[in-house]
C-alpha cells in the first residue's frame, strides 16, 4: 500500500468530504440519543500542511487554501471553515484535521468513535492523537473487516464513513458495494457514507446502478466536479453516497453543494449534483 493521505490533505476532495461529513454529523446529533461513529479508513487524524508531503503537491491550496482566510465565505460553508479554524487557534493555517478529529469535535461526550487504520505508522499516530479521549477506540486493522466484527454497535445509531484510498481504482467500487451489503445484513439502520473519486462519470454509473437496486431503501448521492470529467486521468471531482441519510440532510446538502462549486471550481465547467438513487 503506497497511499499517504498527507500528500492530499486539505485538497478540494477533503473539503467536499469533510463539509458533507459535518452536515451529516450535525443532523445526527440533533437527536438526543448517543451514537457511535465508525471510520473504516481513518488516516492519521491530523496533517501539518507545512510538512514535506503537503508541500510537494500543494493540493491544499486549491482546497482549504481558498477558504481559510476568505472574507466572503458563503453561509453554508461557515460551519466547516470554523471547524478548521478551531484546529488552528493561532490564526494561520497550519493544521488540517482528518475525519476522526473533525468527528470528535462534532460529537458529544456520550458518543463513541471507532477508528480503523491499516497502515502501521498512520495507526500509531492516530492512537497517539486520541490517547486522552475516552470516547475513541483506535484499531490498527482492516476497516472493511472491522465492520463485520464490530457491528452492530450497542447504541444502534450512528454514521459509518468509508473513505478508502482507491488504489485499486474501479475495483474499489465493488469492494465498497460488498462491504455495504454485508453491513446491511448486520445493521440495516446504520447511516453509511462512502466517498468516491470521479475521473469520468461513466465509471461511477455502475456503482450508482447497483446501489439503486438495494439493499438500502434510501440512498442519496452528492457530487462535485471541479472541472468537466473529460480528462480521464485526473481527479475531476468526487462524490459521497449516503445510505439511510438523516432527515433533511438533502436540504442541507442542496445549499452546501453550490457553495462548494463556487469556491472550489477549477474551470467554468465545474458542477454539482444531488440525487436520490433510491427512496424519498
Ligand atoms: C483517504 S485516506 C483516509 C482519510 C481520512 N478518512 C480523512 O478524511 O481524514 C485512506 C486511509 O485508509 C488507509 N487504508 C487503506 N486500506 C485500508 C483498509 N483496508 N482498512 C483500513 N485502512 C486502510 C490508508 O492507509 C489511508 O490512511
Amino acid at each position: 500500500m503506497n497511499y499517504r493521505h498527507a500528500f492530499h490533505a486539505g485538497n478540494f476532495a477533503d473539503v467536499f468530504k469533510h463539509s458533507v461529513l459535518l452536515a451529516l454529523l450535525d443532523a445526527l446529533v440533533a437527536k438526543d440519543k448517543p451514537l457511535c461513529y465508525f471510520d473504516t479508513h481513518a488516516g492519521r487524524g491530523r496533517y501539518a500542511l507545512d510538512e514535506i508531503e503537503a508541500g510537494k503537491t500543494g493540493e491544499w491550496r486549491d482546497g482549504i487554501g481558498r477558504l481559510f482566510d476568505g472574507r466572503d465565505i458563503p453561509a453554508p460553508l461557515h460551519r466547516y471553515v470554523e471547524a478548521i479554524r478551531a484546529c488552528n487557534p493561532e490564526g494561520a493555517l497550519r493544521i488540517y484535521p482528518g475525519s476522526p478529529l473533525l468527528a470528535a469535535q462534532a460529537l458529544r461526550p456520550k458518543d463513541r468513535l471507532v477508528l480503523c487504520e491499516l497502515q502501521e505508522g498512520e495507526a500509531v499516530a492516530l492512537q497517539a492523537l486520541f490517547r486522552d479521549d475516552p470516547r475513541a477506540q483506535v484499531h490498527a486493522r482492516d476497516g472493511y473487516m472491522a465492520l463485520n466484527a464490530l457491528f452492530p454497535p450497542a447504541e444502534r445509531r450512528g454514521p459509518v464513513l468509508i473513505d478508502p484510498p482507491f488504489e485499486e481504482q474501479e475495483g474499489e467500487f465493488a469492494t465498497i458495494e460488498a462491504a455495504l451489503r454485508r453491513a446491511h445484513a448486520r445493521w440495516p439502520n446504520g447511516t453509511y457514507a462512502a466517498w468516491y473519486p470521479i475521473k469520468s462519470r461513466r465509471t461511477v454509473a455502475p456503482f450508482h446502478r447497483h446501489m439503486s437496486g438495494g439493499p438500502f431503501e434510501n440512498v442519496l448521492a452528492a457530487e462535485l466536479l471541479v472541472r468537466p470529467d473529460d480528462s480521464p486521468l485526473r481527479l475531476n471531482g468526487c462524490g459521497m453516497l449516503i445510505a439511510n441519510p438523516p432527515w433533511k440532510l438533502d436540504a442541507t446538502l442542496a445549499r452546501l453543494l453550490p457553495a462548494l462549486r463556487d469556491m472550489l471550481a477549477q474551470s467554468t465547467g465545474a458542477s454539482e449534483s444531488l440525487c436520490w438513487l433510491r427512496g424519498e
